[in-house]
């Protein structure tokens, strides 16, 4: 059977045939002190460093402003003398200022061996490794040692696991700090992201895709174009059109009480949870579990199934003869697919099998419907 309805070609598609489930609401757990807007925030252990124009810096109960002109990027990175670390911002003339108690900020290019760089953003690999950007150069320290690379001027940046990944052209570069290795990906990148686990994910599109060991693999099609991506412990919060989701184990959510404006930034909060950066206030906000264990909608169980072990093959022109990639399609196929996903089990074939999980998650949506 041939779909013809738009709606046949999208997963996530917000229409008639495949309405978006009810997200469940995020929890604020959260807000910045002080009215703003930032670009970047530092959450890590008890202190938060938000900046932007102006910054702030939270301990605790205690909050500081700083007063100085423009911030770009602010990272937790470890300290030149390898004893603990240091929160670091860059500001618009491409100093790095180490944010101290008290509000006070000290230029500490020299201690990084970076006198009069130029920098354009800063980052944390892990607790070990920090990255600093210069116009067509990345420097990553750590370790008592400062590595340079020529890496020219890269558009989307992530770091995470221990790895810094980069774009460059129609290509995604990722540098592995604890192996010093260089990986490249072949993909014209919008946006990218590294987990704690050093897993890389990278979108273009509506696509979200996932690295194994040498290639970018389809993980997921989303309903709008990926604008932003953002890994915070096991979570990949996703900025998708105008609405944030989350991808947690093969789970995707949708929030349903947040709108996204161009403007709007995210950036990692502790312990999974994800700044949320609007042009007049920043916002911390966390999935609600209970929520996404509820979630029983085809978005959320089979979409993530399809785009991994369906999608290959049942898709237009696909081997498999017909198109499983909408809701609608699986309704119209539910007999057929019980038989042959969970009675008989030869489906997907021997040769590109089905995950336990996948395949538990599929059960699920399909015993709801019956
Ligand atoms: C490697 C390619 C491939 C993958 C992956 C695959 N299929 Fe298939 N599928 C086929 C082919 C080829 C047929 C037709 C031959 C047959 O029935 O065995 C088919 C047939 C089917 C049928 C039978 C349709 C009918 O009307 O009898 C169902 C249902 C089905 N697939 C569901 C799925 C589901 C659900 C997935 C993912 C969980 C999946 N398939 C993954 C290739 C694939």
């Amino acid at each position: 059977m041939k779909l013809r309805s738009a709606c046949a070609y999208l997963i996530l598609a917000s229409c008639a045939h495949a309405p978006r489930a009810a997200g469940p609401t995020l929890d604020l757990v959260a807000e910045a002190p002080i009215a703003g807007h930032f670009d970047d925030v530092a959450d890590r252990g008890s202190a938060t460093a938000l900046v932007g124009e102006g910054a702030i810096v939270t301990h605790e109960d205690i909050t500081q402003t700083l007063e100085h002109t423009r911030f770009t990027a602010v990272a937790q990175v470890p300290a030149p003398d390898g004893l603990g670390s240091w929160t670091v911002a860059v500001d618009h003339e491409g100093k790095l200022l180490r944010v101290r108690d008290r509000g006070v900020l000290e230029d500490v290019r020299a201690r990084f061996g970076l006198a009069d760089a130029k920098l354009s953003g800063a980052c944390a690999l892990d607790a070990e490794h920090g990255a600093f950007f210069e116009q067509d150069e990345l420097v990553v320290v750590g370790g008592g040692t400062a590595r340079r690379f020529a890496i020219g001027r890269g558009a989307a940046r992530a770091c995470g696991g221990g790895k810094l990944a980069i774009t460059v052209a129609e290509q995604v570069l990722r540098y592995d700090a604890r192996k010093d290795s260089w990986r490249t990906f072949s993909l014209r990148a919008e946006a990218l992201a590294l987990d704690a686990q050093g897993t890389l994910w990278a979108s273009r599109g509506k696509a979200l895709y996932r690295a194994t060991a040498d290639e970018l693999v389809l993980e997921l099609e989303l309903g709008s174009r990926v604008t932003s991506l953002v890994a915070s412990g096991t979570r990949l919060w996703i900025g998708e059109g105008t609405q944030l989701g989350w991808l947690e184990g093969a789970r995707y959510a949708h929030a349903r009480d947040l709108a996204l404006e161009a403007t709007t930034r995210f950036a990692a909060g502790r312990d999974g949870k994800l700044w949320v950066l609007f042009r007049d206030r920043a916002r911390r906000v966390d999935a609600p579990a209970v929520a996404a264990e509820s979630d029983a909608s085809w978005s959320a169980l089979v979409a993530p199934v399809v785009a991994r072990s369906c999608g290959n093959c049942h898709r237009p022109g696909g081997r498999g003869g017909f198109d499983l990639r909408a809701e609608s399609a699986w309704r119209s196929h539910l007999g057929a697919i019980v038989e042959r996903v969970l009675d008989d089990r030869d489906m997907p074939p021997a040769n590109a099998p089905l995950a336990e999980d996948d395949r538990a998650a599929v059960k699920r949506w399909l015993d709801a419907q019956r």
